[in-house]
């Protein structure tokens, strides 16, 4: 199984908050932007870098500078956009490409009903992010529909995954890294992650 877990203790100590049966949906929002914050700066570790001539204070200086186009970050819908702040906040010229797909809870299998990606995608780095990898219906979904736009560099981030979904994306799409907080134990039979965090959507937005 491909997945990187990052293990560093922030992540771990929010993540830990985060299971918490009584957290707020306040608390579970700020928790949620905290964490994508910092799942992004590791998964933004490795982008290319150019040299760049610049007037500095006291002449010119060659500085390092992100190289390509500005990537883009692609929240599915709903849970997604709980972690969209956070990782606009680290990269904040990002264009933003939204994908909603809805996951039929009977048969887990996700439908999609919106589609609004950014051009160049051949040229772009895409960040999926949605704070649950479950069965990976959506997040395969999401890539198939990036790479049919002729997206080549993409990685998701997202916050708990359980073993079917990774392994189900890592059989699709093995050039696709995931950044996760957790591998967590496994699905239950309605396809929550267990321990998982519950319903991520319902806990973001406050509905319940
Ligand atoms: N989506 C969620 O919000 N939670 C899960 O456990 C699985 C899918």
């Amino acid at each position: 199984m491909k997945i990187t877990v990052v293990n560093h203790p922030l992540i771990q100590h929010k993540l830990a908050l985060l299971r918490e049966a009584d957290v707020s949906t306040n608390k579970f929002r700020l928790l949620t932007e905290e964490l994508a914050r910092l799942l992004a700066y590791e998964a933004t570790r490795d982008l290319p870098l150019e040299p760049v001539e610049i007037d500095g204070w006291c002449g010119k200086v060659t500085v390092q500078k992100v190289k390509g186009k500005k990537l883009t970050v692609v929240p599915i819908l709903r849970a997604g956009i709980g972690m969209l702040n956070g990782v606009l906040d680290l990269v904040p010229s990002a264009k933003i490409s939204v994908v909603g797909l809805a996951r039929n809870e009977e048969t887990l299998q996700p439908e999609p009903y919106f589609e609004k990606l950014v051009g160049s995608l051949d040229d772009r780095l895409a960040l999926i992010i949605d704070p649950m990898l479950a069965t990976g219906g959506s997040l395969v979904a999401t890539i198939d529909m990036l790479k049919r736009k002729g997206c080549t560099q993409i990685k998701a981030i997202v916050m708990v995954a359980a073993p079917e979904g990774v392994k189900l994306v890592n059989t699709a799409h093995p050039d696709v890294e995931i950044v996760a907080a957790s591998l967590d134990s496994h699905l239950n039979e309605h396809g929550y992650i267990i321990p998982g965090l519950g319903d991520a959507g319902d806990k973001i937005f406050g509905t319940k």
